[in-house]
């Protein structure tokens, strides 16, 4: 087999990393052993497999936080609940955007979405002591299944792709009929597979969070990233799809990383419903010594965790948001480029031989976005990661994400800038020629 990079190569850091199973390996083991490969061949990968930001921060987000720290705030604690313009912006971007009331007290900046996820988790899971466990609608991120390892938590998940539309109903009330689900995780867009939930979907979700009483953490990395529908019309729908239109009981995740390119500076909001916000538990008195939702959730835990957000970072996210606001910062224009990146992509993978493994919205094809999923006929998750390594392709495999479709791939367009595509093309060529 003539192949792009060195079989031998591959396969000898392959055995010195240990990894048994290419299909278990996690996001950032895969980066380790991309960058060994590719010191050791000399070949520059397409590397798919890692979701980082592959657009220059906003000059908005920049000059504010200079601004921020000429101004002397990097020697000072910020509140723990958030700087003022944070907060507020925050519920105005959520009015304009969402077309949602959330107060600024109820939004709370955290060290990205990872923190936020976490602190969501913890005070959820010590709501009730009879709702011991978190339901993740899946596939999904998997560090966040890692933060309940480390946390020592429960959850329970299922893979959404045979349970779109109304079965959707029946699935998820099978769980929280159990009554130990505490929470439902998901994100929408949705990392790994862009499935985009309905509104009837989402009126499912929140009306079985009703019944049932458990919270609902809606997790929105890819804010407005669904490039089907334009979504930049501040204070006027259409708004960013969202369980809040069904339930009360939500905690949205909104973070800078994506949307706003921001990944390096860890800045994200949680965004408490109010209702929630001042609602009190007896076990939250019992654990923490606070009965309030929201007071625990800042004054115990995020206190605890890091005592808030980075100073300057906050008025950089203050000032993105605001701009957007305001109408002058179509941050979702900046970001479309995205779904272009995946469109030539998804076509180039189709023509080689691959199918797309999500492919649907229900009865609409799925949109594109930041990641699309990949499978190869007859080769498992695992093995797909290795042929497409000896291609010089890299990508991390659905099983790990929840997804019980194991012989697929998740591929984040992120890094694959447009001079990268005729040498995305050549590889996939190879691919195809060695695999006939
Ligand atoms: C679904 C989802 N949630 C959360 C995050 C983490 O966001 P942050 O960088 O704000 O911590 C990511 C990042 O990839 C993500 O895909």
């Amino acid at each position: 087999m003539n192949t792009p990079v060195d079989v031998n190569i591959v396969n000898a850091e392959i055995e010195s990393s240990g990894l048994k199973n290419l299909g278990k390996a996690t996001i950032r083991e895969i980066v380790g052993l991309v960058n060994r490969i590719q010191a050791k061949s000399g070949v520059n990968f397409i590397r798919m497999e890692m979701g980082v930001p592959g657009l220059r921060p906003p000059q908005i987000g920049i000059d504010a936080e200079i601004e921020a720290l000429k101004s002397g705030v990097a020697s000072d604690y910020p509140m723990v609940d958030g700087v003022k313009a944070l907060k507020e912006e925050s519920s105005k971007f959520i009015k304009n955007f969402m077309g949602k009331d959330i107060s600024p007290e109820s939004c709370i900046p955290t060290v990205g979405s990872m923190q936020g996820a976490y602190a969501t988790f913890l005070i959820c899971a010590n709501l009730d002591k009879a709702k011991d466990t978190a339901l993740f609608i899946d596939p999904g991120f998997p560090v966040q299944k890692q933060q309940f390892k480390v946390m020592g938590h429960k959850y329970e998940s299922f893979d959404v792709y045979n349970y779109r539309g109304e079965k959707l109903r029946e699935k998820v009330e099978s769980y929280l009929k159990n009554g130990n689900i505490n929470s439902i995780i998901y994100s929408n867009p949705n990392n790994p597979s862009w499935i985009c939930f309905t509104e009837d979907e989402l009126k499912i979700i929140g009306e079985l969070a009703n019944k049932y009483d458990v919270i609902v953490i809606e997790d929105l990395a890819y804010f407005a990233m669904d490039f089907r529908r334009d979504l930049f019309h501040p204070g006027k729908p259409p708004y960013q799809a969202s369980v809040t239109n069904y339930t009360d009981n939500y905690i949205l995740l909104i973070s800078g990383s994506k949307a706003f390119s921001y990944a390096g500076q860890r800045i994200a909001v949680t965004a408490i419903s109010d209702k929630l916000f001042h609602r009190q538990y007896s076990n939250l008195l019992e654990r923490f010594g606070r009965p309030e939702f929201g007071a625990t959730f800042v004054l115990r835990i995020i206190y605890a965790l890091s005592s808030g957000a980075g100073h300057s970072t906050q008025y950089g996210m203050a000032a993105m948001l605001k701009a957007a606001n305001e109408g002058r910062f179509n941050f979702i224009e900046e970001v479309k480029e995205y779904g272009e990146r995946a469109k030539i992509m998804k076509e180039m993978f189709l023509n080689a031989g691959f199918k797309i493994v999500y492919d649907k919205d229900i009865n609409q094809e799925i949109a594109d976005g930041f990641y699309f999923t990949i499978s190869y006929p007859g080769l498992t998750g695992g093995e797909l990661v290795k042929e497409l390594l000896y291609h010089g392709i890299s990508a991390i495999s659905l099983d790990n994400t929840g997804s019980t479709r194991i012989e697929g791939l998740r591929a984040c367009v992120s890094q694959i800038t447009a001079d990268k595509m005729p040498v995305l093309f050549e590889r996939l060529s190879a691919f195809k020629q060695n695999h006939q």
